[in-house]
């Protein structure tokens, strides 16, 4: 008997960490990951700072939503969204297509912070006051991280514990 195994979409902040637990539930429960934001890169065939600086973000913004699409039509993965993912219900909608179980994470935006202040491949976060403009955007998006269904916290604690935390949402087996 073969049996659909719908994909499992992890959403959240900046640093909070969706591709390290993605990996971790991709491994746990036998799904294959894929990251978003690489998909985003290898249909531009560019690296995402180099799409905000020569096409802007709202034509970033139009890549990730075809691809949020693509991935939306597939079964069987573990889906590490880019942080802005939340901002588009069609996103949302999309990726939720096919029985496929959302879980955003959340956590302490400081520790967030301390995670990706020295990345040099988010553009959001390259201006002058950096820490402030991720302060705001955390605040603004984290009402919709809060609004959805399953949510698990995931900067206080082990990544194998949020690992397990995030497979147990999962009833597919
Ligand atoms: C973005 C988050 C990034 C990436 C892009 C925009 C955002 O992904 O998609 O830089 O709007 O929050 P991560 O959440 O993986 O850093």
């Amino acid at each position: 008997m073969s049996e659909i195994r719908p994909n499992l979409v992890l959403l959240g902040f900046m640093g909070v960490g969706k591709s390290t637990v993605g990996r971790g539930v991709a491994r746990r429960l036998g799904l294959r990951f894929v990251d978003m934001d690489r998909e985003i890169e290898r249909k531009a065939g560019a690296r995402i700072p180099e799409i905000f600086a020569t096409r802007g973000e709202s034509a970033f913004r139009a890549l990730e939503s075809e691809v949020a699409a693509e991935l939306g039509g597939r079964d069987g993965l573990v889906i590490a969204a880019g942080g802005g993912v939340i901002l588009r219900q069609e996103n949302l909608d999309a990726l939720s297509a096919r029985g496929a179980v959302v879980v955003g994470l959340t956590g302490d935006p400081e520790v967030m912070w301390e995670r990706v202040r020295r990345s040099t491949h988010r553009p959001l976060l390259q201006g002058p006051d950096p820490r402030a403009r991720f302060m705001a955007l955390h605040a603004e998006r984290e009402p919709l991280y809060q609004a959805l269904r399953h949510r698990i916290e995931a900067t206080s604690r082990p990544t194998a514990e949020v690992v397990e935390a995030v497979a147990a949402l999962y009833p597919y087996t």
